[in-house]
């Protein structure tokens, strides 16, 4: 009948697979969503030509925010609504570690944000390098606490206090600042401020939320990021102290995340989807090979589905280069690893 529109074609829900986004350098960059990530979205949202709708969710090594809040963010710059039940940063699995250690320093981020998300992963004595400065600003000699720094700061008598362990949530606003107090806490008797170890060998454990050396942000070329922070933290120790200094990292590559990542997948897609059975493939879209490509291709060796990785060309990863770890495929844009994964399925 001529007027009518095409009816469009029913939508179902797949159970067969499933998708999980990398994002900066593949949806977002510099806060400014890829074009064709919007277009993406619509396509796993059910506005394909196969009439399917796919589950997805995101892993990013980034942070700073609590979930909700990158959520919240995150919907808006991709014009849907992302819920924090199908969201991973680099921190989360870090709140597994709440009821391990009791006094923590967190490092990174804007303010006091990551005080905000360690409380709410459930730590019990957050310290931030303010604080510390607050108590003796001796510690910097070149940085000073902004007023507003000071008052949001706490006091305390850091002679008093043992520091357990070292958590980096996001990148340092101040590396100066913020490798010096590692670095002082590395060098005490455990985690005492203001006393040295003979040895070198009583502080605190350093956790990293990721290990990303550099990353995608919105200058033209990659940024470095918090794996540089602690490969100059490690070879700072090594010059101060002669010793070597192990640190650990959480996010991706780390095979913990991407078994975080089956868990919230698998909730997720009950949840909201209803299915109760595991996906025969995930198809894992990122940017850096180091991360996101190393990560799915070991993580598909441990796990009993599919993990394909697909590489984009928006980010970290230079087209005409090899990639250290090899793609299952490589594309151009987001968009296109949609399609491809979807087209490949039928
Ligand atoms: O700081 C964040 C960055 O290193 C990577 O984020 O989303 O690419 O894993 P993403
Ligand atoms: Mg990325």
């Amino acid at each position: 009948i001529p007027g009518t529109p095409p009816t469009p074609p029913e939508t179902t829900v797949t159970d067969k697979y499933a998708y999980a986004f990398d994002i900066d350098g593949v949806l977002i960059r510099g806060g400014r969503p890829i074009p064709e990530a919007i277009e993406a979205m619509k396509w796993l949202n059910g506005e394909n030509p196969y009439g399917v709708k796919v589950p997805y969710i995101f892993v990013t090594n980034g942070g700073g925010k609590t979930e909700q809040e990158r959520c919240i963010q995150l919907s808006k710059q991709l014009e849907m609504e992302i819920s924090p039940g199908q969201f991973i940063c680099g921190h989360t699995p870090m709140r597994e570690m709440a009821e391990q250690y009791k006094t923590v320093l967190v490092v990174g981020g804007e303010g006091e944000k990551c005080r905000q998300v360690a409380e709410g992963y459930g730590f019990k004595d957050v310290v931030t390098p303010g604080d510390i400065i607050k108590d003796n600003q001796d510690t910097t000699p070149f940085r000073k606490l902004t007023k507003e720094e000071y008052e949001n700061s706490r006091a305390r008598n850091f002679a008093e206090v043992e520091i357990e362990a070292i958590f980096v949530f996001a990148d340092s606003r101040d590396w100066a600042c913020d490798q010096q107090i590692i670095l002082d806490l590395l060098m005490s008797k455990n985690g005492r401020l203001g006393t040295r170890s003979e040895t070198f060998d009583e502080g605190p454990p350093v956790f990293f939320s990721h290990n990303d050396v550099v990353w995608s942000a919105s200058h033209d070329l990659t940024r470095i990021g918090m794996g540089a922070l602690r490969v100059s933290l490690e070879a700072m120790f090594k010059a101060v102290t002669g010793k070597n200094l192990e640190t650990t990292a959480f996010g991706k590559p780390q095979i913990g995340t991407f078994q975080f990542a089956t868990r919230l997948l698998q909730q997720w897609r009950k949840d909201t989807h209803g299915i109760d059975s595991p996906p025969d493939t995930v198809y894992f879209v990122g940017d850096t090979p180091e991360s996101d490509i190393r990560g799915t291709n070991e993580y598909d060796q441990h796990s009993e589905n599919n993990w394909y990785s697909i590489l984009v060309k928006t980010g970290v990863f230079e087209a005409g280069t090899k990639p250290r770890f090899t793609p299952k495929a490589t594309v151009d844009t987001v968009l296109d690893a949609v399609k491809h994964g979807i087209e490949r399925e039928y």
